[in-house]
């Protein structure tokens, strides 16, 4: 039997670093194992808050990085399909016509859409119609695949359940077309970000704040960033950053707990507690630099994946645009 279909992916806007690997990619990497994955390097949805020349001209190194970061993850090309968006251009079409189906009020009350304008600086008379459409561009991203699971963050899960209710109206207006796509959010609590810029520790690891360790970081990089993570007072370990690193990549649960009551004890200090959790840290680190070794010592072969990628996604995205157009009767 077919294995059912799955969409998930990042926007190329910079390297990918701890939080995003154990809040989605190594869920990722264990879906293939049920799902058909298609990947999205979403490039287009960068563009919703970032398209000076500048912006766009650092694009190709992004898509880059993000997916060696991915391959180096265990992303397997012979079984996921990763793609680039803008490679994809029927996905534009079926946007299109998905807009006839939106109520515009739907989009303007969004929380993520105010939120993205304000990071980005945006006043509300500046907000462009591509960023207020954004969820319509993700809902066709995930109908034109016919994905039935998508996983996403807590803040993109309203997204999601937009691309189900217009796959709902559609296939109820139109005839039965689409898949209808269902969220899941990640359950893992986010991981705090490292002290190397003031407060860093006290907001989660995120790609602008200057707090991540980033998966391609070298091993002196990584012990240097955990070391910078402050001190709990014996007794409070369990409120420290440092503790959610521990819990995030010590994976044995007697060893985690032992650690929590020998600091608190005051049987060890902090800098054994450091030492450990890099310790954790590189058990997982060290295949994830040895497999991006291997792709990045081959530079076409990482480009040939992302071309093979988007031509799959092509061959399916048209598909379903002639299912659109035709249940539509255009
Ligand atoms: P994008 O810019 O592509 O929207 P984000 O940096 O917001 O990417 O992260 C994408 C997803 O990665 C989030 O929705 C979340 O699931 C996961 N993620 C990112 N940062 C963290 C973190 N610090 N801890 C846990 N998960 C994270
Ligand atoms: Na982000």
């Amino acid at each position: 039997a077919r294995k059912p279909r799955l969409l998930t992916g990042d926007r190329p806007t910079g390297p990918l670093h701890l939080g995003h690997l154990v809040g989605t990619l190594q869920s990722r990497v264990k879906l293939q194992e049920s799902h058909e994955c298609f990947i999205i390097v979403a490039d287009l949805h960068s563009l919703t808050t970032r398209s000076r020349r500048d912006e766009i001209a650092r694009l190709p190194n992004h898509v880059r990085d993000v997916v060696l970061d991915m391959l180096s993850v265990g992303v397997d090309p012979g079984r996921s399909t990763i793609y680039l968006q803008s490679g994809v251009p029927a996905v534009y079409d079926i946007a299109i016509l998905l807009q006839m189906l939106t109520p515009v009020a739907r989009l303007s009350g969004m929380q993520s859409i105010h939120d993205m304008a304000k990071n980005a600086g945006l006043g509300d008379a500046d907000v462009p119609l591509g960023l207020l459409g954004y969820p319509v561009l993700q809902a066709a991203d995930i109908l034109m695949a016919n994905a039935e699971l998508v996983p996403v963050g807590a803040d993109n899960e309203i997204h999601v359940t937009l691309a189900r209710d217009i796959a709902l109206h559609f296939n109820d207006a139109y005839g039965q077309v689409f898949a209808v796509p269902s969220p899941t959010v990640s359950a893992t609590p986010a991981l705090p970000g490292v002290n190397t810029v003031a407060g860093g520790a006290d907001r989660k690891m995120s790609k602008s704040a200057g707090n991540a360790i980033w998966l391609k970081d070298s091993p002196d990089e990584v012990a240097r960033k955990i070391r910078t993570l402050p001190g709990p007072a014996p007794g409070e370990s369990t409120r420290a950053p440092l503790f959610r690193f521990a819990e995030a990549f010590i994976r044995d649960a007697d060893e985690l707990a032992n650690l929590h009551a020998e600091y608190d004890r005051g049987a060890i200090g902090f800098a054994a507690v450091q030492d450990r959790v890099i310790e954790a840290l590189e058990k997982t680190l060290v295949p994830i630099r040895e497999r991006r070794a291997e792709f990045a010592a081959d530079q076409h072969r990482t480009e040939e994946i992302i071309v093979d990628g988007t031509i799959t996604a092509r061959k399916v995205a048209y598909e379903t645009l002639g299912k659109v157009r035709d249940a539509m009767g255009l």
